[in-house]
């Protein structure tokens, strides 16, 4: 946890005895719309508060917590785990209304994130907040900013740039995806069948492994089939 969130924790730690405001409780409930409540929502209605109101304040969670019968630090510690969510602890800035986030893991970092990041800072202006962010999944793009909701593959500055004067802040395009049963129709799960069936020996699933350059995709972009120490200290093979 870093210094701000546990400054902000203990900050949000005070009003345990907090009482719901009014005004609070309706804003969720405007936010929410006519959605049931349920325990599992619990990310789709910080979404919610979060597109609604550009952050949620600690009286959101307070309210929110209050309808979904939870402790406020049970919210709390959800929206804050990620960085899609903006918790605003009483009396601090609510940041701009649009944010550009840009990978700062290893992929990004090596496809140049951090010339994108000081460029977009110095070029956005203040009514853009740019944020470094961790790995957003889309290694093999990288590197990868988010405008918005809008990811941009191979991002540059001038692309950034203009989808933020154009307002691009959400995903235009569908992802190229079939359904699971037209994946094994052509052939999809056979090599995983025959693992399980034992007809594949242990070297020949090695060497597929080794020859296909599978990385894997939690940021440090190890080989899969590598025979080597990684940056966490585990050995691969
Ligand atoms: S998307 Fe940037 S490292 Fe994964």
């Amino acid at each position: 946890m870093t210094t701000t969130s546990k400054r902000r924790k203990k900050r949000f730690g005070r009003n345990r005895t907090r009482q719901v405001d009014a005004e609070d409780r309706q804003s969720v409930l405007d936010a929410l719309g006519d959605m049931p409540i349920q325990r599992d929502l619990l990310i789709e209605y910080l979404h919610k508060l979060q597109d609604q109101y550009k952050h949620i304040s600690a009286g959101h969670i307070v309210a929110l917590a209050d309808l979904m019968k939870l402790a406020p630090t049970e919210i709390y510690e959800v929206a804050t785990f990620y960085h899609h969510f903006d918790v605003v602890a009483d009396g601090q800035p609510i940041p701009p209304g649009l944010t550009v986030r840009v990978c700062d893991s290893v992929t990004c970092e090596l496809f140049g994130s951090e010339l994108l990041v000081s460029s977009l800072q110095a070029s956005l202006g203040d009514d853009v907040r740019v944020q470094r962010v961790p790995c957003v999944g889309r290694c093999d793009e990288a590197p990868v900013a988010v405008v918005g909701k809008n990811a941009i593959p191979r991002a540059t500055l001038s692309q950034v740039s203009d989808m933020v004067r154009e307002g691009s802040t959400v995903i235009t395009t569908q992802p190229d995806w079939i359904r699971i049963e037209e994946y094994r129709r052509d052939g999809g799960y056979k090599a995983y069948e025959a693992c399980r069936a034992g007809s594949l020996t242990y070297e020949h699933i090695l060497d597929e492994l080794e020859s296909s350059g599978l990385r894997g995709l939690g940021g440090v972009a190890n080989l899969t089939g590598s025979d080597s120490t990684s940056a966490d200290g585990c050995q691969h093979r």
